[in-house]
């Protein structure tokens, strides 16, 4: 394949309804951010494009929450967003929003171009209108009962509980979240974009293109079954007063705005545009100056977009693959003139502390925080989440993996080694860099030279862990070769050896240095400001990575606690972006058998059951355990009468501390299994009396 002459490349643009986490980060935003500074430094033309996404209900619903506007809530996150980007470093050239009005144009004129294109047909449609809002209603603005699990808080488009993707009309007893009256279907028109008459079309480009750029197989697979399943008309336009109107001279427009996942993905090229005209006046602030924007001008957006031997890569998290495989291409491709993503490599999910990240039930390492908490440590998050990325399947980030990452690996190796060579040069030679580079020891560089080609490979390839995992290994080869030879006892007896091994140790922490430019570019500028970008006479030594303390591990384990508790009381509280795709629950962090082996579990059998008197959940059971007969309290209630289990067989951990429940000591915890749907299931070994040990 030839050389693309130019690179655009994106990153989806995040909600502004809530700040950034550790799951946008792990998802996208760092692994483009690796990519595009390894382009910046490979000579390549390359603009990395984002900004908010300020439209579509994720919006509205968090103002009603917030009782504030819509307007408010984008100002506000916003900025937060943005900050929190630019310090921790993400490098895009621009950070745009889809409220611009260069955003609202451009987004108008795709509808009008592909209006003329016949792109679209126009379908009526009966839908959920409150009678008493007077507007008709999002799907994620109507709740009513699951028809497949009974859940009675699904949302129009999805229930959370068994994960069933609905339509609206789908709910049983269907409520206005607005009024919370029943709304009724009442007829309107839509623009549907015509993709099932781009199947064809779309098949044979995706096949192609994911074939010819190797493509995630997990991209691949849900593309694949999108196709599979026939493409089908898809409404472009809904009826809300939050979003980009349709445009005025077009029949029909009024009171209709574009869906957001039009907009949206259009919001990459009105950046773009914003970003030349900033460039083309001399305007802009906030980028990383390279040689695409000399002497540009501002229609320069076009070739980023239009021309064909510029590649199109779009970094994103696995919840918007079809959007971006699928619906985008379709839309560009029914435009015409505007190429395809050339690659889409989105990552999975990253989950924390064994459980999804939630925003509403603040299940989340949030990006603000963490940058107050741990000023200066933007790399350490940064290292952890690539080496931890969620590439091709969900992934997991607990503290505890936090501070041995950083403690075991960052400071252990690399930190280790570049401050043995900073303090050695210093005691050896005054901070002056020895340069005296044997011949004999080529081979040490013909070793680190290997390392660093896998390194671009591996990010060239999207393979980001692999290539930090290569990374490390070069100071690890720093560290064996000074242990091999130490340097601080030949300076006795063969001080000019000495001295070469220095300047080979000195090189590579400046390989190391030009290696950890895009992977962890705060780490590449601290080496290289230590060693005085490698000229003459370093600083004085200092240290990399700092440990991070059990009190700080400590304190934010805490932190996540109390939000797990107060969530247990806002239990019914959903997030209006997330949506769980699977029954199961994450797995959790690997134990070893040490911490298995303190739980004692054996099988009992229920004696006795009453309710507690004003505790809707609660059952008092007496439980024969073999050795002795013991009063449990379990929060059953909801699910079991109490003369239905007695005698059943249960497996109770028995060696669980005391815990007083409505003023009665319960001794022990029996055993239960839940579904996706909240069941409960007494765990049981069948026909086995009371008191074996469950090991
Ligand atoms: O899922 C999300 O958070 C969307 N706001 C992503 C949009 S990506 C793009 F199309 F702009
Ligand atoms: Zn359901």
């Amino acid at each position: 394949m030839t050389e693309p002459k130019r690179y655009t490349v994106t990153a989806a643009l995040p909600y502004a309804n809530g700040p950034l986490h550790i799951g946008h980060l792990a998802g996208a935003y760092i692994a483009a951010d690796i990519y595009v500074r390894y382009l910046r430094l490979q000579g390549k033309d390359v603009i990395f494009v984002c900004g908010s996404d300020e439209h579509g209900a994720a919006i509205t619903i968090k103002a009603k929450k917030e009782n504030t506007s819509p307007q408010e809530i984008v100002d506000k996150y916003h900025q937060i967003i943005r900050d929190s980007f630019e310090k921790f470093g993400i490098s895009f050239d621009i950070y745009h929003r889809t409220s611009e009005k260069i955003h609202y144009n451009t987004s108008q004129d795709f509808f009008r171009v592909l209006n003329d294109k016949k792109a679209f047909e126009i379908i009526e449609s009966e839908q959920y209108f409150d009678e008493e809002a007077k507007q008709f209603l999002a799907d994620r603005y109507i709740m009513g009962t699951c028809p497949k699990c009974s859940n009675t808080n699904a949302y129009g488009d999805q229930c959370e509980k068994c994960g069933s993707s609905l339509n609206p009309t789908d709910l049983i007893q269907p409520k206005s979240t607005l009024t919370n009256s029943t709304p009724v279907l009442k007829k309107t028109k839509h623009w549907f974009l015509k993709l099932d008459a781009q199947q064809e079309e779309i098949k044979n480009w995706l096949e192609q293109t994911a074939e010819q750029n190797n493509w995630k197989a997990h991209v691949i697979g849900q593309c694949k079954s999108w196709l599979n399943d026939g493409l089908k008309p898809r409404a472009m336009t809904r009826d809300l007063n939050w979003g980009i109107p349709v445009p005025q001279e077009i029949n029909g427009s009024e009171g209709k705005v574009l869906y957001v996942w039009l907009d949206a993905p259009i919001g990459y090229i009105s950046a773009t545009k914003q970003l030349f005209l900033e460039k083309a006046t001399k305007l802009h602030q906030f980028s990383y100056q390279h040689r695409s924007f000399e002497n540009c001008t501002e229609n320069d957006w076009e070739k980023y977009w239009k021309d064909a031997s510029t590649q199109l890569v779009h970094f994103i998290g696995k919840d918007n693959i079809v959007f971006h495989c699928i619906t985008f291409p379709a839309i560009l491709k029914a435009h015409e003139n505007y190429i395809l993503p050339s690659n889409v490599p989105a990552n999975e999910f990253m989950n924390l502390e064994g459980d999804k990240i939630s925003t509403s039930r603040n299940w989340a390492v949030w990006l603000h925080e963490y940058l107050a908490e741990f000023p200066g440590k933007e790399d350490e998050l940064r290292y952890c989440l690539i080496a931890n990325m969620p590439e091709n399947k969900d992934a997991e980030f607990t503290w505890k993996d936090f501070q041995s990452r950083v403690n075991n690996e960052l400071a252990a190796n690399v930190g280790n080694f570049v401050n043995r060579v900073a303090v050695l040069t210093h005691k050896f030679y005054d901070g002056k860099i020895p340069s005296k580079i044997n011949e004999k020891d080529q081979a040490i560089f013909d070793e680190i030279n290997a390392l660093t080609s896998k390194v671009n490979a591996s990010i060239s390839a999207f393979r980001f862990k692999e290539a930090l995992q290569f990374a490390l290994q070069i100071s690890s080869v720093g560290n064996k070769f000074l242990g091999d030879n130490e340097p601080w006892k030949l300076i006795k007896t063969d001080a000019q050896r000495a001295e070469e091994i220095m300047a080979v140790a000195v090189q590579i922490c400046k390989i190391l240095s030009d290696v950890f430019a895009p992977l962890l570019p705060q780490t590449s500028a601290k080496i290289r400001t230590q060693f005085n970008a490698f000229k003459d006479t370093i600083l004085p030594s200092q240290i990399l990575f700092e440990k991070i303390t059990d009190e700080q591990i400590a304190f934010q384990i805490e932190k996540l606690n109390k939000s797990k508790q107060s969530n247990q009381q806002l239990a019914s509280d959903i997030d209006v972006t997330e949506v769980s795709n699977s029954e199961f629950l994450p797995l959790k962090p690997e134990i070893q058998y040490d911490d298995f082996s303190k739980l004692d579990i054996r099988t009992g059998v229920i004696v006795a059951a009453e309710r507690v008197p004003k505790a809707d959940k609660l059952l008092k059971l007496l439980v024969d355990i073999g050795i002795e007969q013991r009063t449990i309290v379990s929060g059953i209630a909801t699910h079991f009468q109490p003369e239905e289990i007695i005698g059943k067989n249960v497996a109770v951990l028995v060696n669980l501390a005391p815990r007083k429940l409505r003023g009665i000591e319960s001794n022990g915890m029996i055993l239960m299994a839940e579904d996706a749907n909240g069941k409960l299931y007494f765990v049981n070994a069948s026909d086995v009396q009371a008191g074996y040990t469950i090991r």
